[in-house]
C-alpha cells in the first residue's frame, strides 16, 4: 500500500517550486492533492491560474487524483474555500502543507509598512488562516497533520528580511501552539526549513568561473529533495512526531534546536543596572549568539 493512500492534503503554493514537487511526491504515495497556488510573482503581486492546473494535470497525466485551487491563502474567506475544495472535491481533508510565499526584501531601515504586511500577510497569516480552517475538520476526525514552511533567515538571520524573519519565526510559535492545542484530537504539526534552489532564490550573478562555481553548487540543492521528509510527515509512519523543526539542504536532514535557557545568574538581594553590568553579563557573556546570518551557520557546501 502506497503511503499517503485514502488521504486528502492540501499544498498551498504548489504552483512551483518546492510546493510542486511536494504536490507531486504526495500524488505518486496515493494522496489526493488540492494543488493551492495564486500564480503571483515572487514579490506577491498578479495571478495566474495557469501554474496550479499544470501540477493539476501532471498529476493526472502520471495516473494520480488532484484538483486545482487558485485562492489566495492571505484572506480568511479564501483560506475556507481552499479547505472547502478538499472537501468537496474528495469528501474530507487529512493535511495541510503550508508552503505559499512571496519575498519583499528591504533593509529594515527602508522597509515600507506594505512590505511588511504584505509578507506576514501571506506566510504568518495565511498558514494560520488555512490551517484554521481546517481544524473543525481535524477535530472531528481526531486525526489530521500540518507541516509549516519555516525558514533559517527567521531561526538564524538574514541581511534584509525582517518582514520575512519575522513570519517565518512566527510559525514556528504558531506550528508548536498547533501541535500542543490538537495533540489530544491526534493532529501533529512540525515545521520544515528548506534551503532549495527555486525561483525565491533570485538571480544570482553567474559573469566570472567563480560565480559559476558557487552557482554550480546552489542548484544542486534541488527542490524535489524536500518532498521526502513532507512526505513522511504526512504519512502514518510520522505518528507520534510532532512539535518539531526539521530542514532540508540536498542530501543532508537537520533536526533544529528550540529555545531553552543556557545560563542563568541569581542574586538573593536582587539586581541593579549597576550589577547587572558587574556581574550578570560577563557571566553570561560566554554564552552570547555572534550576530550571525544562515550562512555562517550553514558554512559548509550542501552536500
Ligand atoms: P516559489 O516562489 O517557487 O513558490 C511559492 C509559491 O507560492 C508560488 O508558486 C506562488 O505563486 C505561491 N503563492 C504566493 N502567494 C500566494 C498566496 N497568497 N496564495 C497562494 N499561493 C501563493 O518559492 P519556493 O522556494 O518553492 O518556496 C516554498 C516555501 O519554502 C515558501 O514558504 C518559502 O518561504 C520557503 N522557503 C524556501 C527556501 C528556498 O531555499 N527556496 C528557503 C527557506 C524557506
Amino acid at each position: 500500500m502506497k503511503l499517503l493512500e485514502r488521504k486528502v492534503v492540501i499544498v498551498t503554493g504548489a504552483g512551483g517550486g518546492i510546493g510542486r514537487d511536494f504536490a507531486l511526491a504526495m500524488a505518486a504515495q496515493g494522496a489526493q492533492v488540492v494543488v493551492n497556488d495564486l500564480g503571483s510573482s515572487v514579490s506577491g503581486e498578479g495571478k495566474d491560474a495557469g501554474p496550479a492546473h499544470k501540477v493539476v494535470a501532471e498529476i493526472k497525466a502520471q495516473g494520480g487524483a488532484a484538483v486545482a485551487s487558485t485562492d489566495s491563502v492571505a484572506d480568511w474567506e479564501a483560506a475556507n474555500r481552499i479547505v472547502k475544495t478538499a472537501i468537496d472535491a474528495f469528501g474530507r481533508i487529512d493535511c495541510v502543507v503550508n508552503n505559499a510565499g512571496i519575498l519583499r526584501d528591504r533593509f529594515f531601515f527602508n522597509m515600507s509598512v506594505e512590505e511588511w504586511k504584505a509578507v506576514i500577510d501571506v506566510h504568518l497569516n495565511g498558514s494560520f488562516y488555512v490551517a484554521r480552517a481546517a481544524a473543525p475538520y481535524f477535530k472531528s476526525q481526531n486525526s489530521g497533520c500540518y507541516v509549516n514552511m519555516t525558514s533559517t533567515s527567521g531561526l538564524i538571520g538574514n541581511f534584509g528580511q525582517a518582514n520575512y524573519a519575522a513570519a517565518k519565526l512566527g510559525i514556528i510559535g504558531l506550528s508548536k501552539s498547533m501541535a500542543l492545542d490538537m495533540a489530544k484530537y491526534h493532529v501533529r504539526s512540525n515545521c520544515i526549513a528548506p534551503f532549495a534552489w527555486s525561483r525565491m532564490i533570485g538571480t544570482i550573478p553567474s559573469d566570472t568561473s567563480e560565480q559559476q562555481a558557487r552557482l554550480d553548487k546552489i542548484k544542486r540543492m534541488e527542490t524535489a529533495k524536500i518532498a521526502p521528509l513532507a512526505v513522511y510527515l504526512a504519512s502514518d509512519l510520522a505518528e507520534g512526531v510532532t512539535g518539531q523543526i526539521f530542514g532540508v539542504r540536498a542530501n543532508e536532514i537537520f533536526l533544529f534546536s528550540q529555545n531553552r535557557p543556557l545560563r542563568s545568574v541569581h542574586r538573593a538581594e536582587g539586581w541593579t543596572p549597576e550589577t547587572i553590568a558587574e556581574q550578570a553579563i560577563p557571566a553570561m557573556r560566554a554564552h552570547f549568539y555572534a550576530l550571525d546570518r544562515s550562512q555562517d551557520v550553514f558554512s559548509w557546501d550542501p552536500i
